[in-house]
């Protein structure tokens, strides 16, 4: 049991205390983090002559030295350390002696905590934003091969009107591409540096916050200190998109498993994505898509947890808010993983279009159009509903669609209908005449396409300085 805060006390915590207190388990993954967050405070405390510079430059050089060889395995972080900090400090400590005890000098681990959480949290909402980059290129992609492959579009599961493969994929960019923007959106708010906060009053040595809020990528420092340390907002932000993704994410699951089905057969999933059965030798099963599924109530649940530990927490750091780890690194995790096999499973999944067709030429998915047909020569829109829900009667009873039946049978039940009928109510007119924007008609399909495409060029500059954070860190 090592902690760092001994002097006070007259006895030895206790070992479930301890246990029960510590969480250098969980708080370990941000150790890039925490060592980053160090090296600009302690540059910063050596520009303001708080150390001397020889201090400093040797405390920030064993600092990348802990970093670095903790990144390549060298040193083993322990948990005989209460937490991160306290094992990063201890072990400046074992190597510089005296000068490594100046590194907590004007802060608070309050203050560096709530730094390490923001930078991670910061570096996930990057590397989720990337990933939903992937998934939308893929969706773009089949949607650019489908703009001509219908199928049925559905209302409460029912078949309603002919659609597009590329028009219903379109759905879900949109949906995705909402949740790229929330993130851009969470990144603005989350991008301030509550480092220099202190445990919740500032301090009294002459900080530059401006300057290790710049050192380490933020757009500039918290305006308020008590918030500082306390303002755990990014997170539920950053939880709520991850619950609205995998709301999403299961959305698209439940129809890719209905889609590939025995009964639908509209795709077949890649068998690099399938799984067997123990029994039965003639299963394969869309366990992923029914993973992924499944995996959203843990996210979920990770925002219920931590909007519940918040909401009564009285200014400002309380203990309390140590839970704000454990299950949001699971949900971010969880969400990462579910973005990468979802994309993966969609980029090998075959698209049955002869299925998807049959499907829509069936079920009277073009009754409307019938029935607007009706309209165009002069029938009013309640009255041709009627005509044409007749006419769907008719052909129930005998087992056939509208286009199957004679010119003679359709004008007996509306002598309104002409040869011209036939073509005006095939599932290519059907959704080709449908040209408002964001309908399924090809022409309006691909200037929607057309529109997406620049979406993802316009976020390139977004990426191209986020990679490049995550791939240099954030000390510049
Ligand atoms: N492990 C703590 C947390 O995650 C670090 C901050 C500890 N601060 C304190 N005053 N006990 O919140």
């Amino acid at each position: 049991m090592a902690q760092l805060w001994g002097g006070r006390f007259t006895k030895e915590t206790d070992r479930l205390v301890y246990n029960f207190n510590a969480s250098i388990s969980f708080d370990r993954k941000f150790y890039r983090q925490d060592i980053e967050g160090s090296i600009a405070h302690v540059k910063m405390l050596g520009k303001q002559g708080i150390l001397s510079n020889v201090e400093a430059e040797q405390i920030v050089a064993e600092l990348k030295n802990i970093l670095a060889e903790t990144e390549n395995g060298t040193l083993e972080i322990t948990s005989e350390y209460e937490d991160i900090h306290s094992f990063v400090e201890a072990e400046l400590i074992r190597r510089l002696g005296d000068t490594g005890k100046k590194l907590h000098t004007g802060r608070s681990r309050n203050d560096q905590v709530a730094l390490d959480m923001r930078m991670y949290t910061r570096m996930e909402a990057v590397r989720t934003d990337a990933l939903l980059k992937d998934l939308l290129q893929t969706i773009l992609t089949i949607m650019k091969a489908h703009t001509e492959t219908i199928m049925p579009g559905f209302t409460h599961l029912q078949k309603a009107q002919p659609v597009t493969l590329a028009h219903h994929l379109g759905a879900y960019f949109e949906m995705f591409k909402r949740d790229r923007l929330r993130i851009h959106d969470i990144y603005k708010r989350m991008n301030y540096c509550p480092l220099g906060s202190g445990a919740l009053a500032g301090t009294t040595y002459p900080l530059d916050r401006d300057a290790t809020a710049r050192m380490l990528g933020f757009d500039g420092p918290c305006l308020n200190s008590m918030d500082g340390v306390s303002d755990r907002d990014y997170v539920i932000e950053f939880l709520s998109a991850l619950s609205t993704i995998m709301m999403h994410l299961s959305r698209f699951s439940e129809e890719i498993i209905i889609w590939n089905s025995n009964e639908y057969q509209f795709v077949e999933i890649d068998d690099g994505y399938s799984t067997g059965s123990s029994i039965m030798p003639q299963k394969k099963n869309p366990d992923i898509a029914e993973l992924v599924r499944g995996k959203t109530g843990r996210v979920y649940g990770a925002l219920i947890s931590l909007l519940t530990t918040m909401k009564g927490i009285p200014l400002a750091y309380n203990k309390d808010m140590q839970e704000d780890k454990e299950l949001a690194f699971d949900a971010m995790d969880t969400v990462k993983g579910c973005l990468a096999l979802f994309q993966g499973m969609l980029a090998t999944m075959k698209f049955r279009v002869e299925n998807m067709r049959k499907s829509a030429s069936l079920g009277f998915t073009n009754a409307t159009d019938a029935a607007d047909y009706l309209v165009n020569h002069g029938v009013p829109f309640r009255d041709a509903h009627g005509i044409v829900g007749r006419l769907v009667l008719y052909c129930m009873d005998r087992n056939r669609s509208i286009e199957e039946l004679s010119l003679e049978e359709l004008k007996a039940i509306s002598p309104v209908f002409d040869s011209d009928l036939y073509d005006a109510i095939s599932m290519e007119t059907c959704v080709n005449k449908r040209l408002t924007t964001g309908a399924p008609g090809k022409a309006a399909m691909e200037q929607v396409i057309a529109l997406e495409e620049k979406f993802l060029a316009e976020c390139a500059d977004i990426d191209e300085d986020w990679e490049d954070r995550l791939l240099n860190g954030n000390i510049k």
